[in-house]
This record gives C-alpha cells, structure tokens and sequence, in this order.
C-alpha cells in the first residue's frame, strides 16, 4: 500500500509499505478515505518530538471504511464507515474510566503521561498513523466512531482532532456567561475554540495571530475581534487596554512549542535548546489572563521542560488546565452542533493534496504557504 514515510526532519515521502494486519482479537483494519495533515504534525515533521523513528507513517486524524475486524470485535463490522479519534485508548482503566481517554494506562508502555496516538513516534506507542491507504486500529470496539449518514466526510474527519480539541480548550476554560476568552493561535484548534467559546457562554471572544489570512478567516468564521501579534508591544498590555485593565477572563494556548514573536524564546528554545522550544503564546496567556483567571492549554509542549512564568501564575491566583484533547467523550454534543447547523468544521479545509504529494502538502502546511488552514489527503484507492 501506499504510505507517508518519515525519513528524518523536513523528509517525508509517499511510499509502498506492507499493509497492516489484524494482530491482536481487538483490531481492526481500516481503508482510509480522508485523513488530514494537523500541527501536532509539524512538531513531529520538525524533528521536535523525542524517538520519531524513520520509516513511521503519521496521521492521527482519519476517516475509513472497516475492511476486517479481529475475532473479539463486537462494535464494528466490515463495510462501516468511521471516524477514529485520534487517541488510542482501551475504555476501561482507571483513567479511561474517568473519560480521560488521552491518558489511558494500557496503551502505550513507554509513557507515565500521555496515552497512544495514532502516527505520533514513540512516545506516544508508537502506532503507525493514517496518512496511508490502510491502518491498524486497535482497541476497536472503543474508539471508531460510525459516521451519521447525513454527515459530510469532510465534516467527519475534523470530527477526529480539530475540532474536539479546540471544543475541549474551551471547556477547559471554564468560561462563565459574558466571560472575555482570548485564544492564542488561528490554526483550525485556536479557530474551533474560538467559535466553541461562544457556544459556551462567552460574552467577547479575540483570537491572537500574526497571520493576517488565518485572522480574516477566524473573523469570519467565529465573529470574533482579532489581534495581529506584529502589530502589538507587549501583549499583556495590549489585552489589559482591552479589557479595562483587568485581562482577559480566560486565555487559551493553542499555539504550542512553535510560538513565534519573542527573539529570546527563540534563542533559548529553537537555537540553544535550552527549553522545549518557545513557550510565547504560553508567557502570554498567563500574563494577559486577569488575576484569578483560567489559563486553557492545547498547544502541545514535549516532555522536556519548558520555562513557563509560575511565579506569576501563583501570584495571580490563576487555574491553568491542560491535556490532550479526549476526542470521544465530546462526539455525541459536537455531531449534534453539526446536524444542528450552528458550525461547518470543514469551512476550514482549503487544500486537498492526492497522498502521492505528501511531501508538497507538509512543506506547504509548515511554510504556510498559499494561505493554507487545514490539509485533506486523499489516497489513490478511494479516487476512482
Ligand atoms: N492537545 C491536543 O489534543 C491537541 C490536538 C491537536 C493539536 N494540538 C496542538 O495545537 C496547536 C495548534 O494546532 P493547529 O493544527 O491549529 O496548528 P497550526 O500550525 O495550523 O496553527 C498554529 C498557529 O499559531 C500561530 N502562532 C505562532 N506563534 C504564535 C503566538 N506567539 N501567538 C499566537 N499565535 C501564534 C501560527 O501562526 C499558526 O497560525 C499545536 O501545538 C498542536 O500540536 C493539540
Ligand atoms: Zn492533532
Ligand atoms: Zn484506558
């Protein structure tokens, strides 16, 4: 089959690739018919994630049709359609069981923190991903999901990342009625938080980039002010002007350790390696957020440490709440929104790129070129 193939930093090519098989009861082997290209991504392409091994295939957002199933598989039959949440979780642990599905203990025996993600090294099971024309799901009585038949494909697989992590950033936020959130980020997770911000009570939402086409389409797309990050000082400031001087309720990072707009994050976190890469938008949401507010992050930070403002945190008094997003606890409220009508996640998908071009479709995505949001790849047995 044809798969994405991780050949170190920067090179990432379309290749043949044996095809997955069913090797534990509980798998099953998915045809994919959509998967996408997501930031986490580019941390990975980057060569920023600890133990990504050359030859992994990545993709942990993905929709596809069931081609076999293990002998235990009770959920799940040949021919369904599915969208698979990005975490690979087992259901029934003590964490699962809390719905901390992002976290669970049976899954990934190289981590005391994260679970098992699709396509994303090592540290995370390493579990080849969906960028290819087939997969291994496993645990697969829990986590694919059916597609609803009148839901759009496209919808579907924003359903699998996206837009639950920016849906869980702002849940996390405890946002209160008529609450000011400011996100961090215009990538599609600081978009879907934004525009879930005032499904959650928000009475002023302001979205933070220095990508002028990505700010016009969040304005658009979630009503929200936008600030361009070029064009400010210092950005606590900026937000206390905006906010009477108190800050922002609540700030949400879904930037991550690839902030740009500080020289010395950039010095100590890319350069020196000092840090695991550049916590700005971090720095900037405990300093905007007002005393006593909640800081939400999404943005995905290694596991080597990075130098975040504790102090002013404490000091503050301020909540701050994290994780990886649990995809499926937030499935039944989300799909709802979509039949309802209230959002279209796939508004956000400007390109679409046959797996073939791989390559093309990461440089494009990491440079930002050609006023790109969200990638689709599209493999070759599902075109015709
Ligand atoms: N926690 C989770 O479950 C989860 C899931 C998906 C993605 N993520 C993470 O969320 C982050 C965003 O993902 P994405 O797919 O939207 O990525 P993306 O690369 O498309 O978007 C990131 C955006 O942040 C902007 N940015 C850079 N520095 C900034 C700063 N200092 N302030 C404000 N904006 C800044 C960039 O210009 C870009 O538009 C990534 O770190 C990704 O790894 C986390
Ligand atoms: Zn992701
Ligand atoms: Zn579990």
């Amino acid at each position: 089959m044809l798969a994405m193939n991780y050949r170190g930093p920067y090179r990432v090519r379309a290749q043949q690739k044996g095809e997955p098989e069913i090797e534990h009861p509980n798998d099953a082997v998915i045809r994919v018919t959509r998967s996408c290209i997501c930031g986490s991504d580019l941390h990975l392409y980057h060569g920023l994630v600890p133990d990504t091994r050359v030859g992994m295939t990545f993709g942990h957002e993905f929709t596809g049709i069931v081609e076999e199933v293990g002998s235990s598989v009770q959920n799940l039959k040949k021919g369904d359609h599915v969208l698979v949440p990005f975490n690979i979780f087992c259901g029934s642990c003590y964490f699962c069981q809390k719905e901390l599905y992002s976290n669970c203990h049976n899954v990934n025996p190289e981590a005391t923190a994260v679970g098992g993600i699709y396509g994303y090294s090592h540290t995370t099971g390493g579990y080849d991903g969906g960028q290819a024309e087939f997969v291994r799901v496993p645990m697969a009585d829990v986590g694919p999901t059916v597609i609803p038949s009148d839901l759009d494909l496209d919808d579907a697989v924003l359903l699998t990342d996206a837009y639950p992590t920016g849906y869980q950033a702002a849940e996390m936020g405890d946002i209160e009625e008529g609450d000011t959130v400011v996100v961090f980020g215009a990538g599609p997770v600081g978009i879907f938080a934004a525009k879930s911000a005032w499904l959650l009570g928000a009475g002023r939402v302001i979205v933070v980039d220095h990508l002028e086409y990505r700010l016009e389409f969040v304005k658009r797309f979630a009503q929200c002010e936008i600030i361009n990050f070029k064009e400010v000082d210092d950005m606590a400031i900026h937000i206390k002007k905006m906010t009477d001087w108190l800050g922002a309720d609540v700030c949400i990072d879904a930037v991550g350790c690839e902030a740009a707009g500080s020289a010395l994050q950039q010095l100590t976190g890319v350069k020196l390696k000092l840090q695991a890469g550049a916590a700005t938008a971090l720095h900037w949401a405990i300093n905007s957020v007002r005393k006593g507010g909640t800081v939400s992050i999404v943005g995905v930070y290694g596991p080597t440490f990075n130098a975040v403002p504790i102090g002013n945190a404490l000091n503050k008094g301020l909540t701050l709440r994290m994780n990886q997003a649990s995809v499926k606890r937030h499935l039944p409220r989300l799909i709802e929104h979509i039949q309802a009508g209230r959002i279209k996640p796939s508004e956000v998908i400007t390109h679409r790129f046959p797996l073939e071009e791989i390559a093309d479709a990461y440089h494009m995505f990491s440079s930002k070129l050609d006023n790109i949001i969200k990638p689709v790849l599209i493999p070759p047995s599902i075109r015709h």
